[in-house]
């Protein structure tokens, strides 16, 4: 295994360099750049968005990106489909998946890479997708570029070594990495088998959430992000760039690598956290508080609030609340819910929810703790208890989740799964 360096704070202005005196000091972009290497500015925010938000970074590589985006040949999408996907319906009812599948034998993260579900519309910054991968091959001398949405990984199974124009991650299960859309990479593995699921966020990059009243210390914590330091391939090497542009991949042979970017400064760049780190707060009398206090990050709308996408991590904790129905209530919410198992057992289900699995509860869906699940609590002596002892996660969202025809033809699609709640019989008497 590698051994990797890491810058660390959410949203930093870094500054790291591969070989010494290479970044301009006092100014970005000087007649001449050491050793000749090209400048370029990568943005995240358009240049006028609030001096709070605004993400860019200065990139000094030996070649310019221009030389990347020539000859772009259109190729098969395969199953990747972007937001609004034309061929997909709309959904009445609960739906949940039992892990999903391998689409081919022998895939890389690329190819082997489907989308479950999408929403909004990618064109006007709004909504997501939602991914899962299963690979069995490092990419190697792929590249690929995303300029549709910003794409946070979040493996189940194996270990991946995520291989950036700004610098490498590991990026191992209780991980997540995210990658600023327009940064090419690659994705090796270090593992036979790598599995996971993959968020493409359409709308504002992710950020930490607002925390009102909560201050500064709690949930994400802003040192725990960890952001690359300058890597480069030393030597010219052909490589295949694939790109997705409006929702279509496309293809290019270049004569040397895109990973060569010897040097950069700025706070847009891919970042990796590790899921454990995060410090959740709960309930210490009673009832059970909005899952929102468990988000790690959120893409913000422009509606104050309402996310575009929010990512929420259900992690192991202490449950001591008093008189209270511990695991979530019923619920028929206006934001969209989709949600996956990295490990353990998600406690409002008793079971059919598994790692690799995901369940989607669109808005207005009627859903909650399954039978089992309610029985379970509803006679639970209600000691201190710790658990459960599981990663489960969920993008939530302001716009509904549409799965694709690919997803809702699965076998892996559990037909019975509304009828989880078909024994919460009467009880009024
Ligand atoms: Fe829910």
């Amino acid at each position: 295994m590698v051994e990797l360096n890491y810058q660390t704070g959410f949203g930093n202005q870094f500054e790291t360099e591969a070989e010494p005196d290479v970044l301009p000091v006092g100014q970005n972009s000087p007649q001449q750049v050491k050793g000749g290497l090209y400048t370029e500015q990568l943005t995240g925010t358009a240049f006028t968005a609030p001096r709070a938000s605004m993400q860019r970074s200065w990139l000094y590589r030996i070649r310019p990106s221009v030389k990347h985006f020539t000859n772009l040949e259109p190729v098969d999408s395969g199953l990747i489909r972007t937001g609004p996907d034309q061929d997909a319906s709309p959904t009445t009812t609960q739906l949940r998946w039992d892990p999903f599948p391998s689409i081919a034998s022998d895939t890389n993260w690329l190819t082997g890479l489907s989308t479950v579900a999408t929403n909004g519309d990618s064109e006007m910054q709004a909504g997501g997708a939602v991914h899962h991968f299963v690979a069995s091959q490092s990419m190697g001398d792929t590249a690929f570029v995303n300029t549709d949405g910003e794409l946070m990984l979040v493996p189940y199974v194996g270990h991946l070594l995520i291989k950036t124009e700004m610098g490498h991650l590991e990026v191992n299960p209780g991980h997540i990495a995210v990658i600023p859309r327009g940064v090419k990479f690659s994705v090796d593995l270090s593992t036979d088998t790598a599995r996971g699921y993959v968020c493409e966020n359409y709308g504002a990059n992710f950020s930490l959430p607002e925390h009102g009243l909560v201050g500064v210390d709690a949930n994400a914590l802003p040192r725990d992000f960890e952001y690359p330091v300058a890597a480069y391939d030393r030597d010219d090497r052909s490589t295949s760039l694939i790109a997705k542009i409006s929702g279509q991949l496309f293809s290019t042979e270049l004569e040397h690598s895109p990973f060569d970017v010897v040097a950069w400064h700025g706070n847009l760049a891919p970042y990796r956290y590790e899921l454990r780190r995060f410090c959740a707060l709960g309930p210490v009398v009673f009832d059970h508080p909005d899952p929102s206090i468990w988000t790690v990050l959120s893409s913000s709308s422009d509606t104050p609030g309402t996310a575009n996408l929010d990512f929420i991590l259900f992690r192991e904790h202490w449950r001591v609340a008093e008189h209270t129905f511990r695991p979530p209530w019923f619920h028929s919410n206006v934001m969209s819910e989709l949600m996956g198992l990295i490990e353990g057992i998600y406690d409002a289900k008793a079971q059919g929810f598994v790692p690799g699995g995901i369940s989607i509860h669109n808005s207005f869906i009627p859903h909650g703790p399954d039978s089992e699940a309610f029985a379970a609590a509803t006679e639970a002596e209600l000691v201190p208890s710790k658990g459960p002892d599981s990663l489960a996660i969920m993008w939530e969202s302001r716009y509904r989740w549409v799965p694709t025809t690919w997803a809702m033809g699965l076998s892996e699609l559990q037909g019975d799964y509304p009828e989880r709640w078909s024994e919460l019989e009467r009880q009024w008497d």
